[in-house]
C-alpha cells in the first residue's frame, strides 16, 4: 500500500542537483530506474522529468530507510530526504553525476508492477504498445524531452505574437463546414435531430470575421480536425499556430512571420535562421523540384531536354511533346554504373506516380548506354546529356508524359533518390523557402470545372484579375506556403475583402449565389459591413515541433496521438455509444 505525504514536501527536482548543493538537506519524489544491492549499500537511481539522481542507503546511514530502500523496485513511486554528498566515484556522463543524496529516510509513495515496456530512451518497442501504454511511453526521458520543447515553442510564439499586438481567441469547435477541402469529422446534434456540427478544419472564417469586428490581429493555438489519410507528418486531430492581421499584404504577413521563425529556432534550439528566406514562385518550384514543396538541401534539379529530343523518332518522347507535354530528365551524378535491376526499381518507382516508363542514359567513360540509343544519332544524345547537364559517370533519367506526371513523377524520384544514395545523411541544415504566386485555381478534370487551389477566399494577384474569367487556370494567388526541407511547415494568404470580387469568384467555381450563401451565408453577410484589407496564415505547430525536436514522427510530439487508422489504442476511441444515446440523437446504426 502507498504511504502518503503527510507534511513532507519536495524541495528540488531530482535534476537539478550540482556540487553547489553539498551539504544541504533536501526532499526529492520521483520514480525508481534502477535499484541495485552492494550487501552493505543499496544504490537507487531516483528519476523524475528534470534527471536522474543517486541515492545512496547504507546500515551506517539510516538502518530502517536502508531496510525498506532494499524492497523497492524499478518504477515504484518514492520520496527521499536526506543530505547532498560529494560522490567519490563521480559520473562524468551524468549532469547530476558529481553527487548523490544519503538516504536518510524514504517512503513508498506506490508500488508499480513490471511495466510492459523500458522506461528508457531510445526504446525500439512496437507503436501499437507505445500508444496503449501511452503514459508509460510518456514517463521516458526522451518523450519528455520533446513535450518541454513543445511547451517552450508555444510560450516562446506566444510572447512574440503579444509583443507584436496580437490577441489570443478562441473560436468554436462545435461549428460548421470550414472549406479547407478534406472531409469534416461531424457532431450530431440532439436538440436538432439529423443535424450536425462540423469540427473545424481551421478557423479560416472566424478569424476572417474577427478582422471584420476590428480585432486587428488575431492569434490562436487552434485545434483542427480534418478526416483525411494519416501519413508520418498528418494526424486527424492536429494543432495550428493560427493567425490573421488586418490592413496587410503580402510582404508584411511573410516579414513578421520570418521574425517569428528565426526567434523559435534561435531560443528553442540555438540555430540562426539567416533572413530574409529566400522566395521561390510555384512555378519555379514545380520546374526545378517537381513539388510546390521542395527541399532545397541538394540540387538534382530537373532539365527540360524537350528541346534536344523533339526531331528523334522515339514514339514515346514523340507523343507527349505533340499532346503538349515535355520530356524532363535528372542527372544521378556518378550512378552510370547503376545495375540494371536497380535501375528497373527506378522504373517501377516513377509509375506509381503514373509516369508510363523511365528512359535512362549512362554516360560512361568508354561508352553511352541507353535501351533508347536506337532512336538517336550520336549527335542527339550529346546533346540530351549536355541539356541534362550530365558529366562522364553520370546517369540521366528521363520522364516524358504531360506535364503535371512529368513533374510528379521526377520529383518524386529525385527525393527517392536522394535517399537511396544517402546524399542527406548527416546532414543538419535547416532550409528554408517561401513559395509563393500559388495557382488560384486548379482544373479538376474529373468534374470539368475550376476549384480553388486553397480556399474560395483567398485573392488574385493584382495584375492576374484581369484574367479571372477568360483565363482561369493563368491566375496567381497572393498565396504563401513556408517549406522547410521538403516539409510544408505553414501557409496562408491575403483574402478578399471586397465582395464583387468574391462574387466573381464563386462565379469561376461554379458556386451560384444561392450556395454560396447556404454554405458561407454568414461570411458574404458580414463583407457588407466594412470588412478592412486582410491576410494571415497557420503553422502546422505539431509539424514545427517535430523539427525541432529532431523527430520524422507526428506521433511523437503528440501526447495522446491516433494510430494509422485514427484509433486510439489506449482509450479505444472511436467505440460503440449506449443504444439510448443514438435514441436521443435520433440515429440509427445500419449494419453491414
Ligand atoms: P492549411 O490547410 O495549409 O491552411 O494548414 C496549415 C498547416 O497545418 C498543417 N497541417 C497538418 N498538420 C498535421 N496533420 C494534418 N492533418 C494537417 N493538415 C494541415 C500543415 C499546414 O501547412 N486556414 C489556412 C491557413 C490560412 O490561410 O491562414 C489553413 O488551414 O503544416
Ligand atoms: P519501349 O520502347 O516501350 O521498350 O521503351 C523504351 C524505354 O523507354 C524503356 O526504358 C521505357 O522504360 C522507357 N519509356 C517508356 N515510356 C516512357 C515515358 N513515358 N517516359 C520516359 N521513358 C519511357
Amino acid at each position: 500500500m502507498g504511504e502518503s505525504l503527510q507534511g513532507l514536501k519536495r524541495t528540488i527536482m531530482c535534476g537539478e542537483l550540482r556540487e553547489e548543493h553539498i551539504g544541504k538537506k533536501i526532499t526529492v519524489m520521483g520514480w525508481v530506474q534502477r535499484k541495485r544491492n552492494l550487501g552493505a549499500l543499496v544504490f537507487i537511481d531516483l528519476r523524475d522529468r528534470t534527471g536522474i539522481l543517486q541515492v545512496v542507503f547504507g546500515e551506517e546511514i539510516n538502518k530502517e530507510a536502508f531496510e525498506k530502500a532494499d524492497v523497492v523496485r524499478s518504477e515504484f513511486c518514492i520520496a527521499v530526504t536526506g543530505e547532498i554528498v560529494k560522490r567519490e566515484a563521480p559520473n562524468e556522463n551524468m549532469p547530476t553525476g558529481m553527487v548523490e543524496l544519503k538516504g536518510e529516510s524514504i517512503k513508498i509513495l506506490s508500488e508499480s508492477e513490471t511495466p510492459p515496456i523500458y522506461i528508457k530512451e531510445n526504446l525500439d518497442a512496437a507503436e501499437s504498445i507505445r500508444l496503449k501504454y501511452r503514459y508509460l511511453d510518456l514517463r521516458r526521458p526522451d518523450m519528455q524531452k520533446i513535450f518541454m520543447i513543445r511547451h517552450r515553442t508555444a510560450k516562446i510564439m506566444r510572447n512574440f505574437l503579444d509583443e507584436k499586438g496580437f490577441l489570443e481567441i478562441e473560436t468554436p469547435i462545435m461549428t460548421r463546414s470550414t472549406p479547407e477541402g478534406a472531409r469534416d469529422y461531424l457532431v450530431p446534434s440532439r436538440n436538432y435531430p439529423g443535424m450536425f456540427y462540423a469540427l473545424p478544419q481551421s478557423p479560416q472564417l472566424f478569424k476572417q470575421l474577427l478582422m471584420v469586428s476590428g480585432y486587428d490581429k488575431y492569434f490562436q493555438v487552434a485545434k483542427c480536425f480534418r478526416d483525411e489519410d494519416l501519413r508520418a507528418n498528418r494526424q486527424p486531430e492536429f494543432t495550428q499556430v493560427d493567425m490573421e492581421l488586418s490592413f496587410v499584404e503580402e510582404d508584411d504577413v511573410i516579414s513578421l512571420n520570418e521574425e517569428l521563425i528565426k526567434r523559435v529556432f534561435n531560443e528553442v534550439i540555438g540555430v540562426e535562421v539567416k533572413l530574409p528566406i529566400e522566395r521561390m514562385p510555384y512555378k519555379i518550384a514545380m520546374e526545378k523540384y517537381g513539388s510546390d514543396k521542395p527541399d532545397l538541401r541538394f540540387g538534382m534539379e530537373i532539365t527540360d531536354i524537350t528541346n534536344a529530343v523533339k526531331d528523334s523518332e522515339f514514339k514515346v518522347f514523340k507523343d507527349a511533346i505533340d499532346n503538349g507535354g515535355s520530356v524532363r530528365a535528372i542527372v544521378a551524378k556518378n550512378c552510370a554504373g547503376m545495375g540494371r535491376k536497380q535501375i528497373d526499381k527506378l522504373g517501377e518507382f516513377v509509375k506509381t506516380y503514373k509516369a508510363k516508363g523511365l528512359a535512362w542514359i549512362a554516360y560512361k567513360e568508354d561508352e553511352i548506354k541507353s535501351p533508347i540509343s536506337k532512336f538517336f544519332n550520336e549527335d542527339q544524345l550529346k546533346s540530351i546529356l549536355n541539356e541534362a547537364g550530365a558529366e562522364i559517370g553520370d546517369l540521366v533519367l528521363i520522364v516524358a508524359d504531360k506535364n503535371s506526371v512529368v513533374f510528379q513523377s521526377l520529383g518524386a524520384l529525385r527525393l527517392q533518390l536522394a535517399k537511396d544514395l544517402e546524399i542527406l545523411k548527416d546532414n543538419k541544415e535547416f532550409r528554408f523557402v517561401w513559395i509563393t504566386e500559388f495557382p488560384l485555381l486548379s482544373y479538376n478534370e474529373e468534374e470539368s470545372r475550376y476549384q480553388a487551389e486553397h480556399h474560395p477566399f483567398t485573392m488574385p494577384m493584382d495584375e492576374d484579375i484581369q484574367y479571372l474569367e477568360s483565363e482561369p487556370g493563368r491566375v496567381r494567388a497572393k498565396a504563401y506556403d513556408i517549406v522547410l526541407n521538403g516539409e510544408e511547415l505553414g501557409g496562408g494568404s491575403i483574402r478578399i475583402h471586397d465582395s464583387k470580387l468574391q462574387e466573381k469568384m464563386f462565379g469561376v467555381l461554379g458556386i451560384s449565389q444561392k450556395e454560396a450563401y447556404d454554405k458561407f451565408g454568414f461570411l458574404l453577410e458580414a463583407f457588407k459591413y466594412g470588412p478592412p484589407p486582410h491576410g494571415g496564415l497557420a503553422f502546422g505547430f505539431d509539424r514545427l515541433i517535430m523539427f525541432l525536436a529532431g523527430t520524422d514522427n507526428i506521433k511523437d510530439v503528440i501526447a495522446f496521438p491516433k494510430n494509422q487508422n485514427a484509433f486510439c489504442p489506449m482509450t479505444e476511441a472511436p467505440n460503440m455509444v449506449d443504444e439510448k444515446q443514438l435514441v436521443e440523437l435520433g440515429l440509427g446504426i445500419i449494419k453491414e
